[in-house]
């Protein structure tokens, strides 16, 4: 089930976004992306397995995090939640950045149809990053 989080959600999206980034917790205001309702999160038995984090300006979304539970990878619960933005917002184009080193999620993107339309070098401490786009 997807869901917008909520207060009570917050020490998992710490830990999973800590997980991905050691300084998560510091680059972001979770309170304030609650209450904007900027997380969505995949819950299985009412516990929370991935969170897809973003932002919409007009007819843009950017996607700032796309994380799953390191135990629950490859169940398609990523896509779930990509799927979910894709098909419940309006907007004309989504955007991100991701590291050129993450073929993962650079796989799972272009799946959905996202194309590399730039490239940041040094955007990431140890990577040049993909800018990647999906027009609607
Ligand atoms: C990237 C990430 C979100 C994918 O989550 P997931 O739930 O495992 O992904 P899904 O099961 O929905 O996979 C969808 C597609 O992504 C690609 N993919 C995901 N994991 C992959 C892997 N380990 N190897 C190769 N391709 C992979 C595949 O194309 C896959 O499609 P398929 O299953 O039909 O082959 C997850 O690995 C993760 O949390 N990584 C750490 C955080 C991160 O890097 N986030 C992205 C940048 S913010």
């Amino acid at each position: 089930m997807i869901n917008n989080c909520t207060y009570n959600d917050i020490d998992i999206i710490i830990k999973l976004g800590k997980n991905f980034n050691y300084d998560f917790e510091k680059l972001n205001n979770i309170e304030k992306l609650i209450n904007n309702k900027s997380i969505l999160g995949y819950y299985l038995n009412n516990k929370l397995l991935g969170i897809l984090i973003f932002e919409q300006i007009y007819e843009t979304i950017d996607i700032l995090y796309l994380i799953v539970d390191e135990n629950f990878r490859r169940k398609h619960i990523a896509s779930y939640l990509l799927e979910y933005l894709i098909s419940n917002y309006d907007y004309e184009h989504i955007m991100l950045e991701v590291s050129v080193l993450n073929i993962n999620a650079i796989n799972l993107y272009k799946k959905y149809n996202f194309k590399i339309i730039n490239t940041r070098k040094n955007y990431y401490k140890d990577s040049d990053a993909y800018q990647m786009e999906m027009i609607k």
